[in-house]
């Protein structure tokens, strides 16, 4: 089992659940949570989406494994589907984070509409050190959100950003003890069932029209560079040095 659904109370719950490899993100998984939120959407007795992932790993980002041998290969892959369901979501959408979120791990969460993490998560984004660049516009909201002189430490040096550090940089909204994060999220996203579905949708909108058009160009630039760029050798180097489990050696790139 590596992605669970189960709707509780109003909200439809996306938990992912793949111990074993960090939840690493397989397209299949991609497009089993992509499926949830659009059939989340088509259930008008749902009023949320909670995305989490276990208690010690939100996830590991996108399995590397999977992604070296199928990479994306356009708007249609399940990463994609899986973005964009989550990007258009009408219905609110809640993370809670314990543990890592690496990757695209961070970069949803942007695109989620409440976020709550525990002490023990550490964010990241380490598209340079995989050879890759950003992903579904975390080059236009990071330094948004957190400055441009902090984007380029977390994007372009790939540092790791702490649980205060998150909130900090506005990708968080709420850090707590490890162990309340899930409930207080379940918490937060039952409160939707309580107010008014329409007007819910129509803010939600408004608050996300100011940058809409530029998120979809920025999304749509940055997937022509990622799809040629994860099939480059910086790339290739990359990923083989993760498996290898050694440091990878980018000096013969020019
Ligand atoms: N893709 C595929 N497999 C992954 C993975 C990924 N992104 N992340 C972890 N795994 C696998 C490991 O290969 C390992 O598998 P094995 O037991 O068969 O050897 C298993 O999950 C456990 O990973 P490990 O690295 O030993 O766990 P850790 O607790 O030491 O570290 C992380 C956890 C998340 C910090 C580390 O696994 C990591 O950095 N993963 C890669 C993150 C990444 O670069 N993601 C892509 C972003 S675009």
């Amino acid at each position: 089992m590596s992605i669970t659904t189960t709707i509780v109370n109003g909200v439809a719950r996306i938990g992912i659940d793949r111990r074993e490899k960090k939840n690493a993100i397989t397209a299949a998984m991609y497009q089993s949570m992509a499926d949830a939120i659009g059939s989340a959407h088509d259930d008008a007795a749902v009023r949320a989406i909670l995305i989490s992932g276990q208690p010690d790993i939100f996830t590991a980002g996108n399995d590397l494994e999977d992604f070296a041998k199928n990479p994306p290969a356009d708007m249609d892959a399940p990463v994609f589907k899986f973005m964009q369901a989550l990007g258009y979501a009408e219905k609110p959408v809640v993370a809670a984070v314990n543990g890592a979120a690496v990757g695209i791990g961070t970069t949803m969460l942007m695109h989620c509409d409440l976020v709550y993490c525990a002490e023990n998560s550490v964010f990241s984004m380490p598209f340079v050190t995989l050879g890759l660049c950003p992903e579904f516009a975390s080059s236009l909201l990071v330094p948004l959100n957190a400055g441009y002189h902090k984007a380029v430490e977390k994007l372009l040096l790939a540092d790791p950003i702490s649980a205060a550090e998150a909130v900090e940089m506005k990708i968080v909204n709420r850090v707590l003890p490890s162990g309340d994060v899930l409930d207080f999220a379940i918490r937060q996203a039952e409160r939707f069932n309580q107010l008014p579905p329409a007007s819910v949708r129509t803010t939600k909108r408004l608050l996300r029209s100011g940058f809409k058009a530029l998120t979809e160009k920025v999304i749509v630039d940055e997937a022509k560079l990622f799809g040629s760029m994860v099939r480059s050798d910086e790339a290739k180097e990359a990923f083989a040095a993760f498996f290898e489990r050694r440091k990878p050696d980018f000096s013969r790139f020019s």
